[in-house]
């Protein structure tokens, strides 16, 4: 019978240092939701193309259906767990405000996807705002009300001011 080489991968996950036993074939996604008990991120695809999985590492957004758990070894995972610090962040605040979510399972993604963008572009463009979310999927809105919240979250209007309508 053919063994399996676990691996001890350490990494930091939401801010705490953390320690879990893998498989080389298991994906990050699995990881944080099975041996980690994250639950933000969403098994969605499972193959790329949706953004439910997104986290970031290193604070730039992955897919973590595609990334295997070693790769994760001695880097630094953050989930929607990890960036409400002390409460929700104007982003979610926003979103909530303006309901831009209806199942919301999109939501994590989105919200990460927004908060990578925010860190490096404090007041993004609509068009920015589309951009940096344009790979998570949403099939239950417009995208719209989603793109209004995170512009007047940091302060950058609506995307019907930047589109330039009149109302
Ligand atoms: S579940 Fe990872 S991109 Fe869809
Ligand atoms: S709100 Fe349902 S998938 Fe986005």
């Amino acid at each position: 019978m053919r063994t399996v080489t676990r691996h001890q991968i350490q990494t930091v996950v939401n801010g705490e240092p953390t320690s879990v036993e893998v498989e080389p074939n298991d994906v990050l996604l699995d990881v944080l939701r099975t041996a980690l008990g994250v639950k933000s991120p969403k098994i969605g695809c499972e193959r790329g193309d949706c953004g439910s999985c997104t986290v970031l590492l290193d604070g730039r957004t992955v897919r973590s259906c595609l990334v295997l758990a070693v790769e994760a070894d001695a880097h630094e995972i953050t989930t929607v767990e990890g960036i409400e610090h002390d409460g929700l962040t104007a982003v979610q605040e926003m979103l909530i405000e303006q309901s831009s979510f209806q199942c919301g399972f999109c939501a994590p993604g989105i919200v990460l996807a927004a908060a990578e963008l925010i860190e490096l572009v404090p007041r993004p463009t609509a068009d920015e705002v589309r951009e940096a979310i344009a790979g998570n999927l949403c099939r239950c809105t417009g995208y719209e009300s989603i793109v209004d919240a995170v512009l007047a979250a940091t302060g950058s209007g609506t995307s019907a001011t930047s589109r330039g309508a009149s109302s």
